[in-house]
This record gives structure tokens, C-alpha cells and sequence, in this order.
């Protein structure tokens, strides 16, 4: 599918959840059936035979996707939740998004040391929750070999934040 397809299944929603915010509702591309089957297999591509071991997925319609990209490359699942959530000794790290802030953690012994993980959500803004997301599988040993999502809103500068940290970014759909 092209950009312009996935685009097109898409909902976009103004002043949602704060004035101002025009939030882009991925929960109807994953409604339609090909459209999803396409997504995964998409971010999924680049990544067949690169030995991924782990698939991080930030909560949570990066759980949604992140599942099913870890089971098409036969990768274990990490998730990566929003604080008081889990329930084992976890890593912890602040964050701020387009609209709000918030805490994500994840377990300790998630991942081992020097494992290659690729980190996986629907959407990149502001690049908040993945920075803080690859920070904490950095902290635990990770090497986080890339970040994928369906959509990158560009004005808001996620991708370069991510890129300057050295996680080379792959994403299906620009919002401009
Ligand atoms: C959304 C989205 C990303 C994050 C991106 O999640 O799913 O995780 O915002 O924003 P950023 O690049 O500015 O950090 P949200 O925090 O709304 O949580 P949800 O998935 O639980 O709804
Ligand atoms: N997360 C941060 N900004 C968002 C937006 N505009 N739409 C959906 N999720 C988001």
C-alpha cells in the first residue's frame, strides 16, 4: 500500500484530547483488515533476518502493532507501560508528549545484556515516549536497533530527536 492508502484509513479527530491537537485515530487502519495485514508486514520488511530478539512495544496501540511485528519475526514481546503497571522490579522514565506528561517503565530483566531490540508504536509526535522508551532499553543493555511506526507527524520532531540519538527511524505515513 502506498502512504496515501494508509493515509486513507486514517481517522483524523480536531481538538482531540486537548484543544488544538487534530489526533490522528489509528484504530480504524487497524479495523480494516488489509490495511493492517499491510502495516505489520511493512515495518516489519526491512527488519526479516536481522536477528531482531526482542520487539518492544510502547503502551498502547504499540502493543497492538508491536505484537504482532515480534510474532511475523518469531521475536520475544517487551512492553513498555505506562508507571504502576507492571509488576516486577522495573526502570522508570519521565516523559513529555504533544499533549501531556506522563511515566513509562519496564521490567529490569526484560531484555539481556547486548540484545537487539526494535522498538515499535503507532505514532511518532514530539518523539517523547520513544526517547524516554529508548533510554530504558538502553539502560537495561539493550542495543535498540531501530524504531518503526505508522505514522510520523514531521513538524514536531520526533524523528530527528530519535535519529541524533543514532536509532535509525522507518515509518509508513507523514503527516505534514
Ligand atoms: C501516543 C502515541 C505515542 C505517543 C507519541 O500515545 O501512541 O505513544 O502518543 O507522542 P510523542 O511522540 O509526542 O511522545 P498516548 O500517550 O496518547 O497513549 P495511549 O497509546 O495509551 O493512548
Ligand atoms: N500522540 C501525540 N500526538 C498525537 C496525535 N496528534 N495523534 C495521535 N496520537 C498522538
Amino acid at each position: 500500500m502506498t502512504p496515501n492508502e494508509f493515509a486513507a484509513t486514517i481517522r483524523s479527530i480536531p481538538d482531540y484530547p486537548k484543544p488544538g491537537i487534530l489526533f490522528r485515530d489509528i484504530t480504524t487502519l487497524l479495523g480494516d483488515p488489509r490495511a493492517f495485514r499491510r502495516a505489520v508486514d511493512e515495518l516489519v520488511q526491512p527488519f526479516a533476518g536481522a536477528k531482531i530478539a526482542k520487539v518492544a512495544g510502547i503502551e498502547a496501540r504499540g502493543f497492538i502493532l508491536g505484537g504482532a511485528v515480534a510474532h511475523q519475526l518469531s521475536a520475544g514481546f517487551v512492553p513498555i507501560r505506562k508507571k504502576g503497571k507492571l509488576p516486577h522490579q522495573t526502570v522508570r522514565m519521565a516523559y513529555a508528549l504533544e499533549y501531556g506528561q506522563d511515566e513509562i517503565e519496564m521490567h529490569v530483566d526484560a531484555v539481556t545484556r547486548g540484545e537487539q531490540v526494535l522498538l515499535v508504536d503507532d505514532l511518532v509526535a514530539t518523539g517523547g515516549t520513544a526517547v524516554g522508551a529508548v533510554q530504558l532499553l538502553r539502560e537495561c543493555g539493550a542495543q535498540v536497533v531501530a524504531a518503526c511506526f505508522v505514522v510520523d507527524l514531521p513538524d514536531l520532531g520526533g524523528v530527528a530527536k530519535l535519529e541524533a540519538l543514532g536509532v535509525p527511524v522507518r515509518s509508513l505515513v507523514s503527516f505534514p
